[in-house]
């Protein structure tokens, strides 16, 4: 209901204003280091609100307490877990990124570990709560929302620190999922913002770090799309780097001009499946052939398949339209 949704949300502020203040304190300092190895100064990090959450057990939950949330509603938030004593931090000594409702408000966390030696994941998000549903989040979707109403363009990156490499670089168009794969409601969510009341316009780039699970997603996501198709981009730094790592090497101007390197989604796709093959080859060719036809199968659109079935004879040089034309429609 309506209150407990407004306490939760006011446990994670609280939270929030919490691991900020941490971020300062002597013990912190790996953190710290984390964010500056990384290019981030102290004011990036407080235009993004990263913070601190301290090592042991219980700094949030008693400070939490102190401020009058019940052990039911910290657990039920996800800010901590139910021990067999009682609740006990959930994050712990990690570097933490709100994340934020597109109206501003923190309905959860993402946590990166400091100290390899620490148990979990490198990265740990809020579990699903009432308030956080990662399927329908997009981290720096508040900062991002206007321009991307305005540029009619949305840039997905992978991670938190990607996401504010962007945005200092001067792309503020940038956001990035919780630690789950791009899906269909993420997609909906931008649309909605890129279409406005006009029925079309406005395209999403992807930027990957080249490996092909990010890719896989994306295509499963616009699959269902059919009009979208052909307004969706990837772009790959060459040397795969993800966009905080462009930055720190090679300048705000290289992450820029990485968002113009966008290639279609299935241009890039069905160009890396290619590659995977030796063209110089006849069999290799029909291997490339057979590699990347299932991709072009999969294109709802008539006019959008015919036009990427074209292309893949050219890309591969089978030199055979007709044969290749046959080949798709036999596997749509
Ligand atoms: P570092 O530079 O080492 O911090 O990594 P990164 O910021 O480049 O992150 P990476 O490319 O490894 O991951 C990008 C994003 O994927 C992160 O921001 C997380 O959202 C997510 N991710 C990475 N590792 C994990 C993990 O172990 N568990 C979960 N759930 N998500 C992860
Ligand atoms: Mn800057
Ligand atoms: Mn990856
Ligand atoms: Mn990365
Ligand atoms: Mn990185």
């Amino acid at each position: 209901d309506q209150g407990q949704r407004q306490r939760l949300l006011d446990a994670h502020k609280a939270a929030a204003e919490f691991y900020v203040e941490q971020l300062l304190t002597p013990r912190a300092q790996e953190g710290r280091r984390f964010l500056s190895d990384r290019g981030f100064t102290r004011a990036d990090a407080e235009r993004f609100g990263v913070g601190f959450a301290p090592p042991g057990w219980e700094a949030l939950t008693t400070h939490l307490r102190k401020k009058g949330f019940s052990d039911k509603e910290i657990i039920l938030a996800g800010l901590a877990s139910q021990g067999r004593r009682g609740p006990y931090d959930k994050f712990r000594n990690r570097l933490v990124w709100p994340v934020r409702e597109v109206t501003g408000e923190v309905v959860g966390f993402g946590a990166r570990k400091l100290d390899p030696e620490d148990d979990g994941p490198k990265y740990l998000n809020t579990q699903e709560t009432p308030i956080f549903k990662k399927s329908h989040l997009l981290y720096g979707l508040d900062l991002a929302k206007r321009d991307i109403s305005r540029e009619r363009q949305a840039v997905v990156v992978e991670g938190y620190t990607d996401v504010m490499a962007c945005h200092l670089s001067g792309v503020t168009t940038a956001v990035a999922t919780c630690g789950t794969s791009f899906g269909e409601e993420h997609l909906k969510i931008l649309r909605r913002m890129l279409l406005g009341r006009s029925e079309f316009g406005g395209e999403v780039v992807f930027t990957f770090d080249g490996d092909a699970a990010g890719q896989k997603a994306a295509l499963r996501a616009f699959a269902e799309e059919h009009g979208f198709v052909t307004e969706t981009f990837v772009a790959v730094q060459p040397d795969g780097l993800d966009p905080c790592d462009l930055r720190l090497k090679h300048g705000e101007a290289a992450v820029r001009d990485l968002v113009a390197t966008k290639r279609p989604l299935y241009e890039f796709a069905i160009r890396s499946e290619i590659a995977n093959h030796n063209l110089d080859t006849y069999e290799g060719r029909i291997a490339a052939f057979e590699a990347a036809a299932p991709i072009v199968a999969g294109i709802r659109n008539e006019g959008i398949r015919k036009f990427y079935g074209v292309s893949l004879d050219k890309w591969v040089g089978l030199m055979d339209e007709s044969y290749v034309l046959r080949r798709v429609d036999e596997l749509a």
